[in-house]
């Protein structure tokens, strides 16, 4: 029975997911996070423009997405000439990308590879350099240590070009000053309807992190998320939960120093200059232009 027919939904199903098989559903990921993508995308040219000396009268940009999931931003990138490389390690949302790009006729490189650690000639990038490599809504975080982050952003600034830089989005800590959170994220596309309501649990201070362990206790910020998904045929109800490690300023000023990156500019998702004085401690978020 196709999605959109228009039979009523049987009783709703459950699922209860790990971290993993959030990514095996690519579609709903892909309706959730829609919104926004194009504004993003210009957000990127204007950074290039700002930042590595791009002239859009000139040619189109060398993109680089660590951890690009669907390419929901490589896709519109695609489609307005730039050349986009795309890296992740859940190939349900790779396959969903390029099923796009080809069902658009577009072209993008997406390839299978950990971000942690790749090379030029990984992504085939011949004699290109990349212009501006991105990556935003706190996905670095993924990554279990600093030693795997500060690996990731050498691999990041050695397929750089001169002038290239590194836009990553990221949600600094403020450990013992953050309470609890929550958003509620909504997408639709066509008659399939995705909501997620997540909360955002700050890591326990008080407990000290154990030397030598792949995860210190008090470096992870607890994701509890609830996701509803409407078709006409379906309604799944979805619990889900994860974790991200956490950076303050003095932790993000360390692996930067460590990867041999220094802070260019610090902007909004469109590109424009964020006033926000990081080093000092306070949590938020910022796209940090990295090089
Ligand atoms: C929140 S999604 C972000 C996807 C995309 N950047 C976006 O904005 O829609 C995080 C992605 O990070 C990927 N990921 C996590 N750890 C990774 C790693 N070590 N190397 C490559 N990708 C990774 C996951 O597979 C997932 O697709």
């Amino acid at each position: 029975m196709p999605e959109d027919s228009q039979q009523q939904p049987d009783r709703p199903e459950t699922l209860s997911m790990s971290e993993e098989d959030w990514y095996d559903h690519p579609k709903w990921y892909d309706v959730l996070h829609a919104r926004g993508t194009a504004a993003e995308v210009t957000g990127i040219e204007v950074i290039a423009q700002r930042f590595a000396g791009w002239d859009p009268d000139d040619r189109y940009l060398n993109l680089l997405e660590p951890a690009c999931g669907t390419a929901r931003h490589l896709r519109v990138g695609a489609r307005r000439g730039h050349h986009c490389w795309g890296i992740d390690l859940a190939e349900p949302m790779l396959e969903y990308g390029r099923e796009r790009l080809r069902e658009a006729g577009l072209k993008a490189t997406l390839l299978n590879l950990d971000m942690t650690a790749f090379s030029a000639n990984d992504l085939g990038l011949g004699h290109r350099r990349i212009d501006v490599a991105f990556c935003f809504i706190n996905s670095v975080r993924h990554l279990p240590t600093d030693e795997a982050m500060v690996s990731h952003l050498r691999s990041v600034k050695r397929v750089l070009a001169r002038e290239g830089v590194y836009a990553l989005g990221i949600g600094l800590a403020s450990y013992g000053s953050e309470r609890e959170s929550e958003d509620v994220w909504k997408g639709k596309r066509g008659q399939c309807a995705v909501t997620q309501m997540a909360q955002y649990l700050p890591p326990p201070n008080l407990i000290v992190g154990q030397r030598g362990s792949e995860i210190e206790p008090h470096r992870n910020e607890r994701v509890i998320s609830q996701l509803a998904v409407t078709t006409p045929t379906r309604e799944v109800f979805v619990s889900h939960a994860f974790s991200l490690r956490t950076y303050d300023a003095s932790e993000w000023q360390a692996v930067l120093k460590k990867a041999g990156l220094e802070v260019v500019g610090l902007v909004d998702e469109f590109g424009d200059d964020l006033d926000w004085d990081w080093r000092a401690g306070a949590p938020g978020y910022a796209v940090f232009l990295l090089r």
